[in-house]
């Protein structure tokens, strides 16, 4: 039921595979490592490898030391290989996996909870047809706003002031996203060969564009009440990361919001160990308690915090805008730097994000009661048919984390394919492919559609309940 998704380079995937030989290189080592990609989806089933030659240079290992370990994989299923076509992973008895030539769909009765994130709400079209009428205006004019349309950032600026955070608009970068101003910030600021502190479990992608920079993520567990910044103090002097990158607002995957006390002291860490923290706010109008928020991270200490943010939760990730907000400095060479990349945002959509940010509460409102109902009717759905299961009821967001009992994610997430589910593993949120007793469950789908993927979910889960599988791929994972 997967699909082919395309290729993966040498650089790629040594990048991925990061320090996979502890030691000694041996093809059971390197077999187990990439087997281990596949099952937390970084390596998506469908995605043909290197040529062995390349892929034996650019992890500096023999070429038949890559040759035996393709045997293995093949032999377990987790690879295919054609003259001619070269190697492809795929999943163990994924029949549309044998074959990398065609472009599989997904089928249209999928349901897929690999994302969290909402359609768009329909004030979304009012606030287009506003943005088009304003469009012409700026039709004579070149087009270029790499720091942003100055509207916007008057807007975001705003809100960010609104909310204890006194902003002017030069402190703001807009961008393609939040992802986006992440990566913009890890290359100005980290080099290869340096740390990022991330939380564990943590939003995969950062962790991705932290291998991107030839950097290394170390991870700081947080607990099941929030974050043990003693811990993350100890780490912080002990790593010397040059970075953290931390989700305060209901953190990603596991929807927890750090208290405002927590807040100040965080910021006193990161004073006395002289480390920036990116503090990653995308989330932040999901709150569902109702309850005052706390002030803002960079509000204790805006010396030390970088503020990131996304229109994707709050309006729609379609818009593909964002922003970093930072001092002015940092917001010049940030754009100095995103020449390399890109040059500017697309204008309809920054005069729609405007739009919207003119009276976005009535807009958040209506949301988050839907959100919430939503996240109601999941949890409800997983008592009947999956009591088992536990997560603490999250402040916001849009998914549970539910703790399996047993380590077996990575298994779930084959077998749901088979029921017509896609799922994200819990050791996709994970540094180095643990967090296998965990799955992050999004409730952004309609209500019918839940209680139709909890229904296939209860399935693929009867299937290998309370007897351990003895699947090859057990030790890999667990
Ligand atoms: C915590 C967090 N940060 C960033 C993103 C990505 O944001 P954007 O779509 O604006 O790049 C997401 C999307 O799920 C997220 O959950």
């Amino acid at each position: 039921m997967s699909r082919v998704v395309g290729r993966i380079g040498a650089r790629g995937i040594a990048e991925l595979l990061g320090t996979w030989n502890s030691g000694r290189a041996t093809s059971t080592g390197l077999h187990q490592a990439v087997r281990r990609l596949v099952l937390d989806g970084r390596l998506p089933p469908g995605t043909r490898l290197p040529a062995e030659r390349e892929f034996a240079e650019a992890i500096g290992v023999s070429r038949t030391l890559v040759v035996r370990a393709l045997d293995l994989l093949r032999e377990e299923g987790f690879a295919a290989s054609r003259q001619g076509s070269g190697s492809w992973v795929r999943l163990p008895g994924d029949r549309a996996n044998t074959d990398p030539g065609g472009w599989q769909p997904a089928t249209p009765d999928l349901i897929n909870l690999a994302q969290a994130t909402l359609p768009a709400p329909p004030e979304l079209t009012e606030a287009l047809d506003r943005a088009r009428c304003r469009f012409p205006e700026h039709l004579c004019g070149h087009g270029y706003q790499a720091f942003g349309l100055p509207e916007l950032r008057e807007r975001i600026a705003e809100s960010h002031t609104r909310r204890g955070l006194p902003t002017s608009p030069q402190q703001i970068l807009v961008t393609n996203g939040a992802q986006h101003g992440f990566a913009l910030v890890l290359r100005a600021l980290v080099s290869p060969g340096e740390r990022v502190l991330v939380e564990h479990p943590t939003y995969p992608n950062p962790l991705q564009a932290i291998r991107g920079v030839g950097a290394d993520a170390v991870a700081v567990p947080m607990l099941a009440q929030g974050w043990d910044l003693d811990l993350m103090a100890a780490t912080l002097q002990q790593a010397m990361p040059k970075l953290a990158y931390l989700i305060p607002d209901f953190q990603n995957p596991t929807g927890i919001r750090m208290t405002a006390q927590d807040r100040e002291r965080l910021v006193a860490v990161l004073r006395r160990t002289r480390t920036t923290a990116v503090v990653d706010e995308t989330l932040i109008d999901l709150d569902l308690t109702g309850g005052t928020p706390p002030p803002p991270v960079a509000a204790f200490g805006e010396d030390r915090v970088i503020t990131i943010g996304s229109a994707g939760k709050s309006f729609w990730g379609g818009l593909r805008l964002g922003w970093v907000r930072a001092s002015e400095d940092l917001v010049q060479r940030l754009l100095l730097d995103r020449a390399a990349v890109d040059l500017g945002s697309p204008v309809l959509e920054q005069l729609l994000l405007a739009e919207l940010l003119a009276d976005p509460e009535p807009v958040l409102r209506r949301r988050r009661a839907h959100v919430a109902e939503l996240r109601e009717a999941l949890i409800a759905e997983l008592a009947e048919q999956l009591p088992t299961w536990t997560f603490r009821v999250p402040d916001g967001g849009l998914a549970l984390w539910c703790d399996l009992g047993v380590p077996v994610s990575s298994r779930l997430a084959v077998a749901a394919e088979q029921h017509g589910l896609r799922l994200v593993p819990g050791s996709r949120f994970a540094v180095r492919g643990t967090m296998e007793r965990y799955l992050r469950l999004p409730y952004t789908l309609p209500v019918e559609q839940q209680r139709e993927a909890v229904r296939r979910l209860a399935l693929a889960a009867a299937g290998f309940d309370g007897a351990p599988d003895p699947c090859p791929w057990d030790m890999a994972i667990s």
